[in-house]
């Protein structure tokens, strides 16, 4: 019997997962660590033991499922994604990749057919880096990127620690997050962007994703009473920050035709209608596919924050706080999701596409040969409760996983 997958199962299981920490708009909030993340976790390891997975929690609260391979000595293949969410994020963005990934399992198993190489479904700790930067967090670990005293140390605004919340939530594994010996890494997402959608096309054969820089930016100057102060007296670090506001639309504009950039948070303190902003936070997200033009926008940034604060006279901070190389994959992965698009969706329906936002196949990709698949994001729009994806193109973009998986996990 041939493995297909089946798409009642799958639908059913994607509207019972998006019932945990679902918002009235249609979204859900699932942020890292949180308890609603927690019963994300507690449905998937459910989920895994149904499907005869061997579970697996590692230090970093990475959670792995383990279908044995024929020889299962060899190295596995390995698919996923992650579950934690934007603050009122989206339905697709992860969760996606981790149930697409668990239904290639149970079509295997459904089928009875066997795989020379174990396949491993994982869902990642902390992707999204909302609640503790930087992201990726629980992939960069296993890739040997960062270690695990400086992961689990990482703070929330409310000063949480990263190892603290993982233990509160009881999913401090004692696997060891490390790199290990991987076939390669597949990962099913949603293109989070226009083009599959403009083009009117199911799937996106990804080459590779872009590089990014995450910086946190301060101006510090003189809380003081907004009437009787006058203009020329006045140190306000909030002038500055939308000063620097301005510039990264002009860097983007200027800086390399694909480079993307945004102040995406800011933090105003007193943030009070009758006092002059004495101190604001807020961050910078530089991103391209060419490593040099992100070096560049970085630092022309960092210029105009040193100009904005000699302009409005008040002192300033710049740490750059996560940067990732860009990330192009291998051949070899490329061209095995590419031909299972091909037999799934024929010659016209997909196209080869980058990928603007992060994903933890870029960390992967710096351990083992690693692919992704994009499905089309309605209205490119994602990080956000409306982020939807037409159902045929889901179910197709995990054909097109369990295609490729197919063909890699007997190699
Ligand atoms: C992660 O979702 C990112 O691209 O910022
Ligand atoms: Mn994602
Ligand atoms: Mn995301």
């Amino acid at each position: 019997m041939r493995a297909t997958i089946d798409a009642d199962r799958l639908r059913e299981r994607f509207d019972a997962f998006n019932e945990i920490g679902a918002t009235e708009r249609g979204g859900v909030d699932r942020p890292s660590l949180s308890p609603e993340n927690r019963e994300a976790r507690d449905r998937l390891v459910e989920w895994f033991e149904a499907a005869d997975l061997a579970v697996t929690v590692d230090e970093m609260g990475n959670l792995f499922g383990r279908r044995p391979g024929s020889d299962d000595s060899l190295a596995p293949v390995l698919l996923g994604s992650h579950v934690d969410s934007q603050y009122n994020g989206g339905r697709y963005d992860g969760v996606l990749g981790v149930l697409g990934a668990l239904e290639v399992v149970e079509a295997l198993n459904d089928a009875g057919t066997g795989t020379e190489r174990p396949v491993e479904v994982v869902a990642w700790s902390n992707e999204e880096g909302v609640r503790f930067q930087p992201d990726m967090l629980g992939s960069g670990v296993f890739a040997g990127v960062f270690d695990v005293e400086y992961a689990h140390g990482r703070e929330d605004k409310e000063g949480n620690r990263f190892g603290d919340e993982l233990e509160r939530i009881g999913y401090a594994g004692t696997a060891p997050c490390e790199p290990r010996d991987l076939h390669c890494y597949l990962e099913l997402h949603v293109e989070q962007g226009p083009y599959l959608d403009e083009g009117d096309l199911s799937i996106g054969v990804v080459e590779g994703v872009y590089g990014f820089s995450w910086a946190n930016v301060a101006f510090e100057g003189q809380a003081d009473h907004a009437g009787p102060t006058p203009m020329h007296l006045r140190h306000d670090a909030l002038v500055a920050t939308s000063d620097v506001v301005q510039s990264v639309r002009r860097i983007a504009g200027t800086g390399g035709a694909d480079l993307v950039g945004t102040v995406g948070s800011i933090d105003a303190h007193p943030n009070s209608i009758n006092v002059i902003p004495e101190r604001v936070e807020f961050t910078l997200d530089f991103r391209s596919y060419d490593d040099g033009v992100v070096e560049a926008a970085v630092d022309r940034a960092r210029r105009e924050v040193e100009w904005a604060a000699e302009r409005e006279d008040v002192e300033w901070e710049f740490e750059e706080i996560m940067r990732i190389d860009a990330a192009p994959f291998a051949d070899e992965c490329i061209e095995a999701v590419e031909r299972a698009a091909r037999s799934v969706v024929g010659e016209d329906d997909y196209t080869r596409i980058v990928s603007g936002a992060g994903h933890d196949a870029s960390y992967l990709n710096e351990i083992c040969p690693t692919g992704m698949i994009f499905v089309p994001s309605v209205g490119g729009i994602s990080h956000v409760e409306e982020e939807y994806t037409e159902w045929e193109d889901v179910v197709r973009g995990v054909e097109v996983l369990l295609g490729a998986v197919l063909e890699k996990a007997d190699e």
